[in-house]
């Protein structure tokens, strides 16, 4: 398989999952969309109402948002990926939980395979936690870390950012940065964590 037809059995995947409680108020899961070669890959948090209704990630105003971030540094959708930590929605949008979140993890992790971007930029606390655990956003947004030789860089989230002027300036501040981080992507302290991304997993390989 390709990384088209691994990420296309991913979206159909999560469209009948049930492994956790989140699929019981879905209208649509939402497994992410992009280029499946990018090189850089937006994680956010997880669906909210206008992505369940449209099963798009980023379609409402945090989305309208994150695409004029994406203009500043000339980047489009269609040169990213774009996906969340979990694929259903949160009922009222609310936190996800950690048992959600772990129940998801598998598809995340899948997806990061298949697409190998170089850099990976979470957007808000849920996805940094999985990426950098215990980290503080205020302290690390726009901080780029080497994980195993992957670029992370948190970000706040664009829809805490929105209406809030001083993370607003400051998510811009970071999206500015981001062409700088990308170029000096070797260059950047490696972080020491266990990340799951990194666990060798060969079941999972030899069932593809
Ligand atoms: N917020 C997110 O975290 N993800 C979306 O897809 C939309 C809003
Ligand atoms: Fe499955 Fe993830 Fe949806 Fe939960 S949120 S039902 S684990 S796809």
């Amino acid at each position: 398989m390709n990384s088209d037809e691994f990420l296309a059995q991913i979206a159909e995947e999560v469209q009948v999952c049930k492994k956790c409680d989140l699929h019981f108020s879905r209208k649509h899961g939402v497994s992410g969309e992009g280029l499946t070669s990018a090189e850089i890959m937006f994680i956010g948090e997880g669906p909210g109402f206008h992505e369940n209704q449209q099963g798009r990630p980023f379609v409402g105003a945090a989305g309208r948002f994150l695409d004029e971030l994406l203009e500043l540094v000339d980047m489009q959708r269609q040169q990213v990926f774009i996906g969340n930590v979990v694929k259903c929605r949160p009922p009222g949008n609310r936190d996800p939980r950690p048992e959600e979140l772990a129940a998801c993890d598998v598809f995340l992790e899948r997806q990061i395979q298949a697409i190998n971007p170089k850099v990976i930029v979470t957007l808000g606390r849920f996805s940094m936690e999985r990426f950098i655990p215990h980290a503080k956003i205020s302290e690390v947004h726009g901080k780029a870390m080497r994980i195993k030789g992957r670029l992370v860089v948190p970000m706040y989230h664009p829809a805490a950012a929105l209406h809030q002027p001083s993370l607003r300036s400051s998510v811009e501040g970071d999206f500015n940065q981001l062409p700088d981080l990308i170029a000096s992507a070797e260059s950047a302290p490696e972080l020491e964590t266990n990340t799951p991304e990194e666990k060798p997993d060969p079941k999972q390989l030899s069932m593809f």
